[in-house]
């Protein structure tokens, strides 16, 4: 197997001790310490000394790294060849008599949607991984770490000892851990997050940090601490779970106000996963797509087209367009045969690429079909926002022209018949209230943190009364006797 597919990227000393010395702060004295993908050893033997428990064990599937390691060691510290996701049962014989456990390590920081574009089988059996199901599972939303997996299945395993997990991972990692816990009632002593700067210790653009779950008393808890850096270990503030609801900032909590479901449903832009054929950049000399070739079809299924890069520029940036070839999910494509002959002969000359597409929401589907598309994607007026970027930056989306203007997927949006309701919820959520509320729950480390899912919990009603805006809400949108008939 490959370096990227292993995540074999180890880590360097000075690091593993700032994990140590944190660690120091905490007054451990574990009589076992398990480091489950060791490597060269390098947390594993920094924890060993630091700690002098009885006894280590290091797993490592890599027989070069265990060969190496176990040549070099003191006695009372095991070296076991092996892949972690077949080792729990060693783990436990390993530590079955001692209460007092140390986890730590550094597990592979690759994605499980990673390793099967590179056909790599370094993965747990998937059915083991929680509830991943259904369309999340199709559109990849069930997407996790193998770390994650690997510090879950500790957790699992050893939270009911008298345990402490100490973790280099993600800090959206750990995040999700920690969400997981929360929902199902996990008692712990403490949990924190130290950040790391992943692009010093290991060339990587991606928030990292350690992560420290301390299980040695089992208390009700719903808090993550989070500290300035591994280097620097001064608390900042405590994300958590509030009346069921993820805060980042929990000293924030009291924007909980407008929390509810929102009355109009957030979606993400089209998917089409064939963006050379589908999306056109506009020359002098009319359509190119992705393959610089001049492309000459019935303008009725094309349309102006933005990305999220677009949605944080002032002015509206006219320069895609998109071949929309469904109104609705699973529309027949036959009629363009018949009414746009001249797109159905170019999306016939592109079909390889169609049939290229990996993602399993296009299997056994009609030729050229595309998803997340329905009435809404075609209602003039949108409110937008793009989901990867750092900022809360909405955007009014109107006509241009004539047509109505779409969006891609990384851009979330909801959608109106009208321009005055369109900026009406516009301003809703230009207000301090609607900021304070999605800064509060929003973590900006993610690597898509403006989510649909955080949005869709703005209760509209709530914003505008609270903005002194009820009567105009309900002049638009309804008295509340209409909104629960047409909202229901
Ligand atoms: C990010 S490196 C970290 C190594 C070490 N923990 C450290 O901190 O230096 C991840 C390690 O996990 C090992 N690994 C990957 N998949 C594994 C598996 N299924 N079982 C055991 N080890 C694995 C890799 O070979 C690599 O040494």
């Amino acid at each position: 197997m490959k370096k990227r597919e292993l995540g074999d990227f180890q880590t360097p000393s000075v690091l593993a001790d700032l994990l140590v010395n944190v660690l120091k702060t905490k007054k451990l004295s574990p009589n076992v310490i398990v480091e489950p993908t060791c490597g060269e050893g390098s947390i594993l033997i920094a924890s060993h000394n630091a700690f002098n428990p009885q006894k280590s064990l290091g797993i490592e599937i890599q027989k070069s790294y265990t060969d190496k390691l176990a040549h070099n060691l003191t006695n009372n510290i095991s070296i076991l060849n092996k892949d972690f996701f077949v080792s729990l049962p060693n783990i436990k014989e390993f530590i079955s008599e001692n209460e007092n456990i140390l986890f730590v390590g550094n597990p592979p920081w690759v994605t499980n949607s990673e390793l099967s574009a590179l056909g790599s089988d370094n993965l747990p059996d998937k059915n083991n991984f929680d509830n991943i199901r259904g369309i999340e599972a199709i559109t990849g939303k069930s997407n996790f770490d193998i770390s994650e997996y690997i510090i879950k299945l500790l957790i699992d395993n050893f939270s009911h000892k008298q345990s402490f997990f100490a973790f280099l991972c993600k800090i959206s990692v750990a995040k999700k851990i920690m969400n997981r816990l929360w929902k199902n009632n996990l008692q712990y002593k403490s949990a924190e997050i130290y950040p790391i700067d992943s692009k010093k210790y290991f060339s990587a653009a991606v928030d990292a940090c350690l992560f420290y779950l301390d299980c040695s008393e089992k208390k009700e808890n719903s808090e993550l601490v989070v500290f300035d850096s591994i280097e620097n270990p001064v608390k900042k503030y405590t994300s958590g779970f509030y009346k069921n609801v993820y805060f980042e900032d929990l000293s924030k909590k009291s924007a909980l106000t407008i929390y509810g479901k929102s009355q109009f449903i957030w979606r993400n832009g089209v998917k089409h996963d064939c963006s050379k054929v589908m999306e056109f950049s506009i020359t002098n000399n009319g359509l190119q797509n992705g393959y610089n070739e001049s492309v000459d079809i019935e303008s009725d299924l094309v349309f102006p087209y933005l990305k999220s890069s677009d949605l944080v520029k002032d002015k509206f940036v006219d320069r895609k367009r998109i071949l929309v070839t469904q109104k609705f999910i699973n529309e027949p494509t036959d009629y363009i045969q018949i009414k746009y002959p001249k797109t159905w002969a170019y999306l016939t000359e592109h079909t390889e690429d169609f049939e290229k597409r990996k993602s399993v929401i296009y299997k056994n589907k009609c030729r050229y079909s595309i998803f997340s598309v329905g009435d809404y994607t075609f209602k003039p007026y949108k409110i937008a926002i793009s989901g990867l970027y750092k900022s809360l930056c909405f955007k009014l989306i109107t006509p241009y022209e004539d047509k109505t203007v779409l969006l891609d997927d990384t851009c979330n949006f909801i959608s109106f018949d009208s321009k005055e309701k369109a900026e009406f919820i516009l301003e809703l959520l230009q207000t301090e209230t609607a900021l304070q509320y999605l800064n509060a729950r929003i973590s900006w480390e993610a690597k898509r943190p403006v989510k649909t899912e955080v949005l869709n919990s703005i209760d509209f009603e709530k914003l505008a009364k609270i903005e002194n805006k009820a009567n105009l809400y309900y002049g638009l949108f309804g008295s509340p006797v209409v909104q629960n008939l047409l909202f229901a």
